[in-house]
């Protein structure tokens, strides 16, 4: 059955809650807002969360389960749900994540010129068989390229602004187009821009066809929750390690409201890396972009995107431009020419 499409414009500001994953399974959590058992993670206590110093081998992702309160900072925080039961976990390792290599743009075979010249009809050696580039074609070329290029990276309110480490959002930037995601959607409440939440409508949608149910666990995140989020991370874990799983407040892809977190129903991989080695992920880094959203830290990219592989963080781009991300390597920023970003300024 299909779900409802009807997206529900919301004139209230709500406090998302994001909460992190431990990518072992720490005691199992009852998020009562999402309905259903969490395995492995607490949104809500930060001490579910993996302590392991070594990025390449924890993750973690803030995860909103709560109502959000954005008007300030002081009161944007929804109070985590009792945690007092909870043991505090041990920094754990890592399941072997094996995921498909990401598409690498073609490269033109090369050879060296020393090709056979006794045979009596020789075989011309490869740049000699292929055409020489003319600048003509080397225009179109370039043009061809540029026409593939998003034109407005800068501007928060564009449906492809690039949001990174080295490029934050104003602290003040909230998207005016929000809507409420439907109940199907997600449990707890969740926010997108309104193109984006009809994306991620087609998007389960088609998952569901598939016999796979996703739930959204975070998707619009203001400047003042992330200031709560990034600090509780800060105090539990430390600079380095939040600095791999959680964007600094104004860096956050969150705050656009183009960016979900998702999750199989089923919970048994929330926010961890293992979920993209199921068949959810695996789906999920199949079609996403044909609803116009990436996985928008692949794998092994660090260096380009700042942060650790998260195969539940899909950003929405448009098909379009999803298209070509995914066909120029699955990172945004090499796939638009922009400056990797590994780190922040200072
Ligand atoms: N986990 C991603 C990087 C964020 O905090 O926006
Ligand atoms: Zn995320």
């Amino acid at each position: 059955m299909l779900r409802s499409t009807t997206v529900t414009v919301t004139a209230t500001a709500v406090t998302l809650a994001c909460l992190g994953a431990s990518f072992y399974a720490s005691p199992p959590v009852i998020a009562e807002s999402m309905g259903r058992q969490v395995q492995a993670f607490s949104p809500i206590d930060p001490r579910t969360y993996p302590g392991n110093s070594d990025y390449q081998s924890a993750v973690v992702e803030p995860s909103a389960t709560q109502e959000r309160d954005h008007s300030t900072a002081s009161d944007t925080l929804n109070q985590p749900e009792p945690v007092a039961s909870l043991p505090a976990s041990e920094p754990r390792q890592v399941d072997e994540v094996k995921l498909s290599p990401v598409a690498a743009d073609t490269v033109a075979p090369s050879r060296t010129s020393d090709a056979p010249t006794t045979q009596p009809t020789p075989v011309p050696r490869i740049e000699e068989r292929l055409p020489v580039p003319s600048p003509i074609a080397s225009a179109e070329e370039s043009v061809g390229r540029e026409e593939a290029l998003p034109e407005d990276v800068d501007s928060p309110d564009s449906i492809t602004v690039i949001v990174n480490k080295l490029r934050p959002l104003p602290a003040d930037y909230e998207p005016d187009d929000l809507v409420e995601l439907t109940p199907e959607l997600g449990s707890g409440t969740h926010e997108l821009r309104e193109e984006a939440a009809e994306a991620t409508l087609a998007l389960f949608d088609a998952a569901q066809q598939e016999g796979l149910d996703l739930t959204v666990v975070s998707a619009y995140r203001s400047y003042a929750y992330q200031v709560e989020l990034y600090d509780t991370y800060i105090q539990q874990y430390g600079t380095t390690l939040t600095q791999q799983m959680s964007a600094r407040p104004g860096h956050s892809e969150h705050q656009t409201g183009l960016a979900i977190d998702v999750d199989a129903v089923e919970g048994a991989h929330t926010l961890k890396q293992s979920f993209g080695e199921t068949p959810a992920g695996q789906w999920l880094a199949d079609h996403a972009h044909e609803f116009g959203f990436v996985i928008r830290y692949p794998k092994d990219e660090h260096d380009y995107t700042g942060f650790q592989y998260e195969p539940w963080h899909l950003r929405y781009f448009g098909e379009q431009y999803a298209q070509h991300i995914v066909e120029h390597s699955g990172v945004a920023e090499r796939a638009f020419d922009l400056d990797p970003a590994p780190d922040y300024k200072e």
